[in-house]
């Protein structure tokens, strides 16, 4: 049996489909009850910040995705990591963060991820690190104005990054969940290619058939509109990452061509799959 946590998000509910499709027992988790899990799923509602809650969850499980989201930040993680070894689990995946390495003097992208990081490798569980770069599905965030204004007010516009489809994610973690080889390796998860806003403005031009404009927005206008759903170190650093990212942060990592023995997904394969929410 293995547990997915964050089942219902992007990297999550991608996961949950793989593992089932192998034909994998799979248990979903989440606070709130999926909507459309695969056949076959076992779905447990619990709360990542109450241990206890997470029992059932781990009743016969063998290996853990464990990943920590806006609303679960404040965990023990150490004390899931016992509670999971007590289960029976014997190996885990996290869903870190690029941030970590290339952020860590950030409270929120390295600091935080630092801590859940040495716990898991301090649990005494066989471990393996994912650490994505910025997601491709950051962009649902362009949804609603591409579908009411074709337009996108986005900030630091010819800034190019390697943004990664959660899909890959996805896909590394099921094989490091599957198959032996990937104990004690960190891998940097990134896209292809460094793409800048306004090429992924036109990519969705391209797939809509329709102009969508791009609107360069200030710093201090995105930073505005981010504190509506973000919490201000988040906001921080994000930004700094998106206007002046690293020579790592804009770097394409081999890791993704190296495990899944394909080149990861583009830009365009995520619109394309994704185009129903910009129409
Ligand atoms: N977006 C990026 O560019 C980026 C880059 C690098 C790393 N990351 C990391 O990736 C993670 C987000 O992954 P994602 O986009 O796949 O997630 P997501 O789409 O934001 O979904 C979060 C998932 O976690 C669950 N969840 C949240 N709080 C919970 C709690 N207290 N107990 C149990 N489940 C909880 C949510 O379901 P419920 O709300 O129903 O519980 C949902 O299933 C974060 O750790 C982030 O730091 C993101």
């Amino acid at each position: 049996m293995i547990v997915v946590t964050g089942a219902t998000g992007n990297v999550g509910s991608a996961l949950v489909r793989m593992l089932a499709e192998a034909g994998e027992q799979v248990t979903a988790v989440s606070r709130r009850a999926a909507a459309d899990l695969p056949e076959g799923v076992r779905q447990v509602t619990a709360d990542l910040t109450d241990v206890q809650s997470l029992a059932p969850a781990l009743e016969g499980a063998k290996q853990l995705y464990l990943l920590f989201a806006q609303g679960s930040f404040e965990a023990d993680v150490p004390g899931i990591l016992a509670a999971a070894a007590e289960a029976g689990v014997g190996r885990v995946v996290l869903q870190s963060s690029q941030g970590v390495a290339t952020r860590p003097e950030s409270a929120s992208h390295g600091q935080l991820g630092k801590a859940v990081e040495v716990a898991v490798q301090e649990s005494g569980l066989e471990w393996t690190i994912l650490r994505p770069g910025g997601f491709q599905s950051n962009m649902f965030a362009w949804a609603e104005q591409v579908r009411s204004e074709r337009t996108v007010a986005a900030p630091f516009g010819d800034v190019g990054i390697p943004f990664v489809d959660p899909e890959d994610i996805a896909a590394m973690a099921a094989a490091a969940l599957r198959e032996d080889g990937h104990a004690g390796r960190i891998y940097t998860l990134t896209g292809p290619v460094a793409e800048t806003p306004r090429d992924r403005v036109r990519v969705l031009s391209e797939i809509l058939g329709d102009t969508v404009q791009f609107l360069e927005q200030t710093p201090e206008e995105a930073q505005e509109q981010m504190l509506k759903f973000m919490p201000p170190a988040v906001v921080d650093t994000t930004l700094a990452i998106l206007g002046h990212p690293t020579e790592d942060e804009v770097r394409v990592s081999p890791d993704v061509e190296q495990v899944l023995r394909r080149a990861p997904r583009p830009f365009a394969a995520w619109a394309e799959r994704n185009i129903a929410a910009f129409r």
